[in-house]
């Protein structure tokens, strides 16, 4: 299935520990919408069956493992994920320029249609943690930097926050993709976000995909909810 499907996208996030705790909202949610956020807690618990359980469904699984490793070491993981029914991968782009390199390569020759995306620098990390690993930038000078990085080392994607679409913009070709979780539609809680953009100005703003558990699941009628965000996308 081609990714080229709609200007802006909405990808549901799983923050569960397994399928079968999320599987009434993700039967009713699964002809509305497409894509489905597989962490690190859910596959840590269950691995690649939460996977195949989740595609069966009807979705297109990003997982989202944060790899970053030795160059061979990610090269191989990108191997063995291609093998599952997922569509978006996610991997650290501090891993620098060859583990990235040695990632797309295996993409490449085992998954041409995965999508990999590069993580910048985690936004829970603030100027002081940036020091304290031994980065004396800012976060958004570093958010730049490892985009650029990873465009260069073949990346077609990054997850950004919303707040750093525009600055990846600049900068980026176009082609690439971003994916932005921190969205909230205006009337749904904030919860522990803080900095967030509406569907519609993420869309507007230039991402193609937005990130949303929340606002979907904690509603009271989760499928308008998500056909209410599609709305704004579209
Ligand atoms: O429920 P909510 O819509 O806030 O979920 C957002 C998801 O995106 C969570 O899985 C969270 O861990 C993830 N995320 C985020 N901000 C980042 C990176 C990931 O909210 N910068």
């Amino acid at each position: 299935m081609s990714l080229r499907v709609m200007s802006c996208d909405l990808i549901l996030v799983l923050d569960a520990p397994s399928p079968a705790a999320v599987r009434p909202a993700l039967k009713s949610l699964s002809g509305t919408v497409r894509w489905a956020k597989v962490g690190l807690e859910m596959y840590t618990a269950c691995g690649p069956d939460c996977v195949r359980e989740i595609a069966d469904l009807g979705f297109n699984v990003f997982l989202d493992l944060k790899l970053h490793d030795i160059p061979n070491t990610v090269a191989k993981a990108v191997e063995s994920a291609a093998r599952l029914p997922i569509k978006m991968l996610t991997l650290h782009t501090g891993g620098g320029r060859e583990m990235m390199e040695w990632a797309v390569k295996a993409q490449r020759q085992h998954a041409p249609e995965l999508l990999l995306l590069g993580v910048t620098v985690l936004t829970s990390m603030g100027e002081k943690d940036l020091n304290e690993v031994g980065v004396a930038t800012a976060p958004a000078q570093q958010v730049v930097r490892l985009g650029q990085l990873a465009s260069e080392a073949g990346l077609r994607g990054l997850v950004c926050s919303p707040h750093e679409i525009a600055p990846l913009r600049a900068v980026l070709p176009p082609e690439v993709r971003l994916v932005t979780p921190g969205i909230r539609p205006r009337t749904a809680s904030l919860d522990d976000q803080t900095r967030v953009m509406t569907p519609a100005e993420a869309a507007q703003a230039g991402a193609n995909f937005i990130v949303v558990g929340r606002p979907i699941f904690k509603a009271p009628d989760p499928v308008a909810a998500a056909r209410a965000i599609l709305a704004e996308l579209s």
